[in-house]
């Protein structure tokens, strides 16, 4: 813990990129995504733009790879089709559940090709790659190489019959394509011949010496998760990996000789946040500022959130492309979740054992704020969870309608019922009154410095203890009973608890934006900044209130039952 301090105090950093894992453009996204990516970039988001601080967070499709070529096969259009189809899907959905980006973009965009392949191109002109030539398996009815997900076959540790030429989903080993046993190619269902091809490699060899300082030594602060996956990779010793494929879609190796050679995936998807960073700068210099001080100056923080399944690329693969360049700053933190399961099973896209959130938001429209909270309070930070429908409806009515939702709302119809919708004054402060606010500054601490370290379901039950606090004020104090016989006490009450009010909009707005926003509109303010978070001045007295209406209802048992049954 005491090196932890000293290493995250020792930096004085300037600005934060966020970035979060592209998803891939061959579906929609699910619950999945929203737990372990982007409800936990976008609370860390929000959280340093309420403190003020310099931020840029990047999302965008991930759009090339072979599942996406082999989609376009089956449906008979082009990749291109496919990934447009999504592409609009999926930035809608994040639209949808306010995810904040900055930029949503793609990586068939015209600016991300030429940042793609001028970042290979620097990487060959400084002689960073080996080339070689290898036997790859070829199909000769669809006159084509075989890479990855092109060609199946048995899996040689577990036996799984459709293991596939990159892993076997089955045992979750990784796999090239000759140690597939039975190999067939997934386009003709013909079995390969192997035939001479040549590719470019990342000589990750070469880069262990440091990754292994960097990450072992210099980032024990690291989630343990994501540390031990680093740690069991460089133990085993890190191996060349291709960065080219013999594919038609993706990005073109920019080099002579390279005739229908793409940019393997993995290869230029991490570059699409370099794209994407420069579109956005590109579009928008005066808010952003030139591009290259955000990945170029030591001052800016890079904090990669990312799923499990993409540690090894975000913290050995693309660290090694960027020290390869020479010119970048590596990430200071990668803070990657484990798994979302989905009433005990696997999520999976091909069984449909998913909650899709365009899907979500035609049951419950407008509780884009319900599914934010259940993600983050059951969030797999450190190791796989589970989400239930049960558990859905018992945090929504025990929590965000019982807690949250009836403290604002009490209140609210309070002070229209004793004040005329007005803030009341304050006056003669009790030690219970004092005591209350100054609990306020505790957990206003405890809250930061688990935002800080990426606790988000820590933090999120230190915003709740606020709302909690709230209420057993409220009942220990019993206004409704002291309006018959001491006026001047029960305005101090709701002066007080108005003042409560507007610190939970404060600390519920990286959380529940929505709902934030609910309460500010409710309480007719619109400007709040984290600094005055646990100021007992927020709402001036005689500042006029609006009608109020519920934050959150309740969710009945029929609406549960309704979705268990769709998963069938
Ligand atoms: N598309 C990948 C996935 O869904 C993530 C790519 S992240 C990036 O697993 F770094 F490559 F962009
Ligand atoms: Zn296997």
């Amino acid at each position: 813990m005491q090196s932890k301090r000293i290493n995250m105090m020792n930096k004085n950093f300037k600005r934060t990129l966020i970035t979060s894992a592209l998803p891939y453009a061959n579906g929609p996204v699910h619950i999945g995504h929203l737990a372990g990516v982007y409800v936990p970039a976008d609370i860390y988001a929000r959280y340093l733009r309420l403190k003020g601080e310099e931020v840029l967070f990047i999302g965008g499709s991930d759009e090339h790879g072979v599942p996406i070529a082999l989609k376009a096969k089956a449906e008979g259009v082009t990749p291109q089709q496919v990934v447009d189809r999504y592409h609009t899907i999926i930035k809608k959905s994040f639209e949808d559940f306010g995810i904040s980006f900055d930029i949503y973009s793609r990586t068939s965009s015209d600016i991300h090709k030429k940042t793609a392949a001028d970042f290979f191109r620097t990487l060959y002109d400084k002689g960073e790659f080996v080339e070689q030539t290898s036997e790859q398996y070829y199909d000769e009815e669809a006159h084509q190489f075989l890479a990855d997900r092109y060609i199946t076959g048995k899996c040689p540790h577990c036996g799984a019959e459709r293991a596939y030429g990159d892993q076997c989903e089955a045992c979750g080993t990784s796999l090239s394509p000759l140690d597939l046993l039975e190999p067939k190619s997934a386009i003709s269902g013909s079995v390969p011949v192997l035939k001479e091809t040549k590719h470019w490699y990342l000589p990750l060899d070469k880069h262990e010496a440091w990754l292994k300082k960097w990450i072992l030594d210099d980032h024990k602060e690291w989630k343990s998760n994501v540390y031990g996956q680093c740690k069991s990779w460089l133990d085993m010793g890190l191996q060349p990996r291709a960065v080219s494929r013999d594919l038609n879609w993706g990005v073109p190796v920019p080099v002579e000789g390279a005739e229908g050679k793409v940019l393997y995936v993995w290869f230029d998807a991490p570059i699409g946040y370099i794209s994407n960073t420069i579109e956005v700068c590109g579009a928008q210099p005066e808010k952003y500022g030139d591009w290259e001080k955000w990945w170029k100056d030591e001052l800016t923080k890079l904090v990669h959130f990312i799923g499990k399944d993409n540690i090894v690329f975000h913290c050995i693969v693309f660290p090694a492309m960027l020290k390869a360049d020479g010119s970048y700053i590596l990430p200071e933190n990668v803070p990657a979740n484990e798994f979302l399961n989905l009433e005990s099973d696997k999520i999976s896209t091909s069984r449909n054992h998913a909650v899709w959130l365009n899907e979500y938001l035609n049951e419950f429209p407008d509780k884009q704020d319900v599914l934010r909270y259940v993600l983050t309070a059951n969030a797999p930070e450190t190791k796989d969870n589970d989400f239930t429908w049960k558990d859905f409806q018992a945090r929504n009515n025990n929590e965000l309608v019982a807690i949250l939702g009836n403290f604002v709302n009490r209140v609210l119809v309070l002070t229209h019922k004793f004040f005329e919708g007005k803030v009341p004054a304050r006056t003669a402060p009790t030690d219970y009154d004092q005591q209350t606010l100054d609990e306020f500054a505790s957990v206003k601490r405890e809250l930061e410095a688990n935002l800080e370290t990426f606790r988000f379901r820590d933090a999120l039950k230190e915003a709740m203890n606020l709302a909690r606090i709230g209420n057993k004020y409220l009942a220990d104090t019993e206004p409704w009973k002291l309006v018959k016989t001491d006026m001047a006490r029960t305005a101090t009450i709701l002066n007080i608890a108005l003042q409560i009010t507007a610190n939970l909009a404060i600390a519920f707005e990286p959380f529940l934006p929505f709902s934030s926003n609910k309460i500010k509109q409710l309480i007719g303010t619109s400007d709040l900044h984290w600094a005055q978070l646990g100021a007992a001045d927020l709402l001036p007295v005689n500042h006029q209130l609006n009608e109020p209406t519920l934050l959150f209802e309740k969710i009945e048992d029929e609406a549960i039952a309704r979705q268990v049954q769709k998963l069938g």
